[in-house]
């Protein structure tokens, strides 16, 4: 780890209307680094996500990603920057096999279609769904889809990659593959910061947790100190982890 972050989230704040998403939140991320984004249902986890990807602007503050200001850069540019992230609602193109889903990613770092569909291959293998890439997209069962959206997530060969609630939706033998992925990535290098309910999922694979309340940092720190803070027991957690 370098002493310049990867992402610097700079007193961002996100107006719906009457809303107040995310109201000046600061959240520094470390090259290499496996950080939690935890918190309530909306807390502004996704409006968070949404905002660095690129989906839609900020209403005030700055993003910057290794060291340049992408706050004004375009959503359809961001992926072009290293930034890949996954839906809390998987996302794919239906008609379309499930290998043509991962190339649309791997295109984003070659014209070719002979070596986008090489590396689609290759990133298929590697989140272990290589069997299906024939197969319409519409046909995987849920945890497929989750895993074809880390595929395509991974092909754009981000630095930076988002993953919204992953784990949403897995029996615990899926979820523990999950963790496994997700612990295969980092050590690629890849910086990640996902979102993720399940506590027992979360706390024990990141380096660091960022808490949500209200759209405000609540508190961050190590998961061991951010599970005994009283005000995210209070906010989040309840009194189930306090006895854990
Ligand atoms: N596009 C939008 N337009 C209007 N309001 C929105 C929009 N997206 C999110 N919100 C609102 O912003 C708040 C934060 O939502 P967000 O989806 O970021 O929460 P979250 O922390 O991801 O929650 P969850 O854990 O349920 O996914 C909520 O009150 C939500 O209704
Ligand atoms: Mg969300």
């Amino acid at each position: 780890m370098t002493a310049s972050p990867i992402l610097d989230v700079r007193h961002v704040s996100k107006r719906f209307d009457g809303l107040l998403a995310n109201d000046d939140v600061s959240v520094s991320v470390a090259r290499g680094e496996l950080l939690g984004l935890i918190g309530p249902n909306g807390a502004g986890k996704s409006t968070l996500f949404n905002m660095i990807a690129g989906a839609f602007p900020v209403t005030s503050g700055e993003i910057w990603l290794d060291g340049t200001d992408i706050t004004a850069v375009a959503g359809t540019r961001r992926c072009a920057h290293g930034i890949a992230r996954t839906f809390q609602v998987p996302r794919s193109f239906d008609t379309m096999s499930v290998l043509e889903n991962v190339m649309v990613g791997s295109f984003m770092r070659t014209a070719s279609a002979s070596t986008a569909r090489i590396r689609a291959l290759e990133t298929l293998e590697y989140v272990g769904i290589a069997g299906r890439a024939q197969a319409p997209a519409v046909d995987l069962t849920p945890p497929e889809k989750r895993r074809l959206e880390m595929a395509r997530a991974l092909a754009t060969e981000p630095k930076l990659l988002l993953l919204d609630e992953v784990m949403t939706g897995l029996t615990p033998a899926e979820a523990k593959a999950g963790v496994d992925l997700i612990r295969r990535v980092r050590e690629r290098g890849v910086t990640i910061i996902m979102v993720e309910h399940v506590m027992e999922i979360v706390m024990p694979l990141v380096d660091r947790a960022v808490v949500l309340h209200l759209g405000k940092v609540l508190a961050e720190g190590k998961p061991s100190e951010v599970v005994r803070d009283e005000r995210v027991i209070k906010a989040y957690l309840g009194d189930r982890h306090r006895a854990a």
